[in-house]
């Protein structure tokens, strides 16, 4: 069975579909996949809550009790050490994670780290894409699931999906355009992933 470890700062949203779609799909039988743990930087991450009540294992690794971005990455490694198999490693899905990885990690998990990103990459990488497409008078905006290189935001696109920008939107009311979408492409592209690994 392979592992995938779920790593969230927040709400979860995004964790929870991915749970929801694994469930309905059975990617036990279909691929031999299970998530299999929810890491949180956050304690107080609403996110938790709902793996817990899916009997998921939950971690809290607090990165303010780590003197450094490196040993945080560390410890962190450490903690999906456990779930990688012999001959099947994790997928470890970045979903909500706002912390930035180390190339000493992304390098250790490259090829089966993932990450979601709500703008159309390779525009607005970093903070705040919905007031910067607004901005930028942009007609559309979107998400991105991408592999996870060392640079921020960058790396191999695995899916994108398109939405309007609609005149007077605000910046909460893209990005809650942006997360229905959300929901629907990372499970796909996960399964994807399984399917093709
Ligand atoms: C999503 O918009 C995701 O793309 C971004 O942070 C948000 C997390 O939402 N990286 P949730 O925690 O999955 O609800």
């Amino acid at each position: 069975m392979k592992n995938i470890v779920i790593l969230i700062s927040g709400g979860g949203s995004n964790m929870a579909a991915i749970v929801k779609t694994a469930q309905r799909e059975d990617w036990a039988a279909r691929y031999g996949a299970r998530v299999a743990a929810v890491i949180s930087n956050k304690a107080s991450a609403a996110g938790l809550v709902f793996a817990r009540e899916q009997g998921i294992p939950t971690h809290t690794l607090d990165h303010k009790t780590f003197a450094s971005r490196e040993a945080f990455d560390a410890a962190l490694a450490q903690l999906i050490a456990p779930f990688d198999l012999p001959g099947q490693p994790a997928l470890v899905v970045l979903a909500g994670f706002m912390r930035i990885l180390t190339p000493g990690f992304t390098g250790q998990f490259q090829g089966r780290l993932l990450n979601i990103h709500p703008s159309l990459l390779p525009a607005f990488a970093g903070l705040h894409t919905h007031q910067r497409a607004i901005e930028a008078g942009c007609q559309v905006a979107g998400v991105t699931v991408h592999q996870v290189t060392a640079e921020l935001d960058h790396g191999p696109i695995l899916a994108q999906a398109v939405v309007p920008v609609l005149v007077g939107d605000t910046a909460e009311v893209l990005a809650a355009r942006v997360l229905t979408q959300e929901h629907l492409i990372y499970p796909r592209a996960i399964a994807r992933w399984l399917q093709n690994n």
